[in-house]
């Protein structure tokens, strides 16, 4: 059984994600730490990710793998476990750019497809429910307004001791948004047989137990 659920940047996908995986035993895939991965090489090497040179050159040279340790996703750059270098917001900024190129998306598109034809998944992205895995028996578009996804991100950042600007951290999330939704290929939007998730008034807990509820339904 495959689980899709798409939705824009800080709408809380993988923390949901992760949980559900754990509840229903199946395994979590994180389409974003792919795409990450390749944003890392590309920030690492200074390509440029507007040049169809550089970027032809630089996916040749990257190898993206992932393996679980303890049911957890770890995502590997030409052998190098990357789960953590991937996490920081200019590697995310860059992901959403190297993600409007076909080569980049061409690239990773059989790597998720094999992950979801061996096993149960619940796969997490932007496109799952619409290109990845169109057959997908449960498919959510989980979203949550601008300004509590700013503040979520807010929180989380001064949790682990740093001082972010909250207005910064709005635009941001809206440039993503834009970016990811209006791209050519692939772009975020809700596939049309996919239940809309607004998590804006929900905690997690009730998030988790509304997909669970949804996929027992199938
Ligand atoms: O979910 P995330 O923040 O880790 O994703 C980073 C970027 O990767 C996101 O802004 C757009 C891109 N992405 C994508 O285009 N398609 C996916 N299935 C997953 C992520």
């Amino acid at each position: 059984m495959n689980i899709a659920i798409d939705g824009p940047a800080g709408a809380g996908k993988s923390t949901i994600a992760k949980k559900v995986a754990a509840k229903l035993n199946f395994v979590y895939v994180d389409t974003g730490a792919m795409y990450r991965s390749i944003a890392l090489y590309v920030i690492r090497n200074g390509a440029d990710p507007d040049s169809e040179v550089d970027m032809a050159n630089a996916l040749d040279k990257i190898d993206v793998s992932i393996a679980y340790e303890d049911g957890t996703q770890h995502i590997f750059l030409n052998g190098e476990d990357v789960s953590t270098a991937i996490r920081q917001e200019e590697v995310g900024n860059m992901a959403s750019k190297v993600a409007t190129k076909a080569a980049v998306r061409a690239k990773l598109l059989d790597l998720q497809r094999n992950l979801a034809a061996s096993q149960d998944v619940i796969m997490d992205g932007r496109d799952i429910g619409t290109f990845v895995l169109p057959q997908a028996e449960v498919k959510i578009y989980l979203t949550a307004s601008v300004g509590e996804r700013a503040d979520r991100r807010y929180k989380e950042l001064v949790e682990k001791g740093q001082t972010p600007d909250l207005e910064q951290i709005k635009k941001d999330i809206e440039a993503r948004d834009y970016q990811d939704m209006h791209r050519d290929i692939a772009p975020l939007k809700q596939a049309e047989d996919a239940i809309l998730i607004d998590s804006s008034d929900m905690t997690i807990d009730e998030v988790v137990g509304e997909i669970i509820r949804i996929s027992k339904q199938v």
